[in-house]
């Protein structure tokens, strides 16, 4: 309809207005949808597509009274494509002031705002060539970009950038810079939205192995985000159509995410008076002694010095009295805390990181039972995955509140690894797992004894009585057995001893 119908006139027009070229229309295959209510469902329809097909993609509407109308009239049309080029939605721009400006496919089983990075089949051999990706906000501004040559550019299509997307580009590289407009720029919703893509980004779940043969998990600093902060009142597709070669210099000057947060904490107070001064440390020391790298750290931690003139041994102290404080609000047993979700164990979020990225270890967690879990909300999503078919159905079946962790755990990135040692890592991680149980259990029964002696029978000790020696035999057997050779036990010899206190 765009290039060659007499109703495609004006949307031509408008592209010409905002400086596209047939070519760049054409890479980015856009279209445009007639002004009619049924144009498209008759299309289809004729093509043996059922109604249900159309409402189910998001290209119609139901009626409340029954049938079903056209979602997208008169709009310019832009598919939005996953990374391997398959398009999933569409975006759609009024020609016009009117509003909506842009309407976008709903929610459907292969289409998810949350995880689609506009432009990114487009962009994605560039990305890995410049070692780099340019994250921007609009459909515009990717295809401006693209036509003046930058290629590494991709959109996020107007919200603040997800974990999923982060975890997407990951793949291809680790330096991310955000080009943020100049409005939005110092605000507290951005500030914090970037550091917690730095946080996401700085990290990286390895397993090692250590002389007992368990794993541990190490977090190691692994990717590089950057910020560009637009001139006032721009965004890219202004810029690079002004001048391409202003484009290049912003990202030449792109600041590290900690200088960015660096300065626009500072200039939002008064670095003259000790108040402000004070208000800017208890802002960012937080922030500096959340990263990994002791080299960025001493870095940054000078800088503050400087920004504050304070001398850096009075922040070292403070940055270590917090790390002190923390450390011992914690209890000496409770697990390390988890990097994915927090609450739960690394193990536990490693093991459901595996089974959630690899549909194909389905078959192999036999022996796993959600009572292995400490968390509440990990042994809740272990529950449910275990009675879905897939993660479409666990995502609509799971509690809204562990959506976020749910996310965090797809997100979390793995090592490389083929079928045969993901098998293997996760049955490493059940037995790990396991292992603790069995422990616990051994605790509790220890415990119960001690009570036991002082008063009456207990029913919870009878019923661990019951299961025999099964539980230190077992512990035994996993410690006395070559690491290769370790097997689970038929899930059926053990149960839970009842409902944990
Ligand atoms: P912008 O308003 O910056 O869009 O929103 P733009 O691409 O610069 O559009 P032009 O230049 O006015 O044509 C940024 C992105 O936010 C999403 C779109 O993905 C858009 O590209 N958005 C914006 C919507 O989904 N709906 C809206 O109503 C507006
Ligand atoms: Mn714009």
């Amino acid at each position: 309809m765009l290039t060659g119908t007499t109703a495609g006139e004006k949307a031509r027009l408008y592209l010409e207005h905002r400086g596209i070229s047939p070519a760049t229309a054409l890479a980015f295959q856009l279209g445009y949808s007639l002004d009619s209510w049924d144009a498209l469902s008759q299309r289809l329809l004729g093509r043996g597509y059922s109604e249900k097909d159309l409402v189910g993609a998001g290209l119609a509407v139901e009626r409340e009274g029954g049938g079903s109308y056209d979602r997208f009239r008169n709009r310019l049309m832009f598919p939005i494509r996953d990374a391997q080029g398959r398009v999933t939605g569409f975006g759609a721009r009024a020609l016009d002031e009117s509003s909506p400006k842009y309407m976008n496919s709903p929610q459907t089983l292969i289409f998810d705002k949350g995880s689609i990075l506009y432009g990114i089949d487009l962009a994605k051999d560039a990305i890995r060539r410049d070692n780099l990706v340019v994250i921007v906000e609009g459909y515009m501004d990717v295809m401006m970009a693209h036509q003046a040559g930058f290629r590494n550019v991709v959109a996020s299509m107007g919200t603040s950038l997800t974990e999923r997307q982060a975890s997407i580009l990951r793949r291809l590289t680790k330096r991310l810079t955000l080009a943020l407009d100049a409005d939005a720029a110092g605000t507290e919703a951005t500030l914090r939205g970037v550091e917690t893509i730095d946080r996401t980004l700085d990290r990286k779940v390895v397993p090692v192995p250590d002389q007992r043969g368990l794993m541990r998990y190490e977090t190691t600093v692994d990717a590089e985000v950057r910020i560009i902060v637009l001139p006032a009142g721009k965004d890219p597709d202004e810029v690079i159509r002004e001048d391409p070669a202003a484009w290049q210099r912003l990202v030449d000057e792109s600041l590290p995410v900690m200088d960015y947060v660096l300065n626009a904490v500072a200039s939002r107070v008064d670095l003259g008076d000790v108040r402000g001064r004070s208000e800017v440390v208890s802002r960012v020391l937080p922030i500096i002694s959340g990263s990994k790298e002791p080299v960025r750290q001493a870095h940054y931690l000078r800088k503050l010095a400087q920004l504050v003139s304070v001398d850096e041994r009075v922040l070292w102290d403070t940055l270590r009295e917090a790390k002190a404080t923390r450390r011992a609000g914690r209890a000496p047993l409770e697990p390390k805390r988890s990097v994915l979700a927090s609450g739960s164990s690394q193990v536990e979020d490693y093991c459901l990181a595996l089974l959630l990225q690899n549909p194909g270890l389905r078959g192999c967690c036999e022996g796993l039972i959600p009572e292995y879990f400490e968390d509440s909300g990990a042994r809740e999503i272990l529950c449910k995955w275990l009675q879905s078919p897939d993660l479409e159905t666990l995502r609509t079946t799971l509690d809204h509140t562990l959506e976020g962790s749910l996310d965090r755990l797809l997100a979390g990135s793995l090592p490389p690894a083929n079928a045969t040692q993901l098998r293997h890592q996760l049955s490493d991680c059940i037995l790990a797992l396991r292992e603790r149980w069995l422990r616990g259990m051994e605790a509790r029964k220890a415990l119960l004894l001690r009570e036991a002696g002082a008063g009456g029978p207990d029913v919870e000790l009878e019923k661990l009585q019951e299961q025999g020696t099964s539980v230190p035999q077992e512990l035994h057997e996993l410690f006395h057995q070559p690491k290769g050779k370790r097997r689970l036990r038929p899930p059926s010899e053990h149960r839970s001893p009842g409902p944990r206190k």
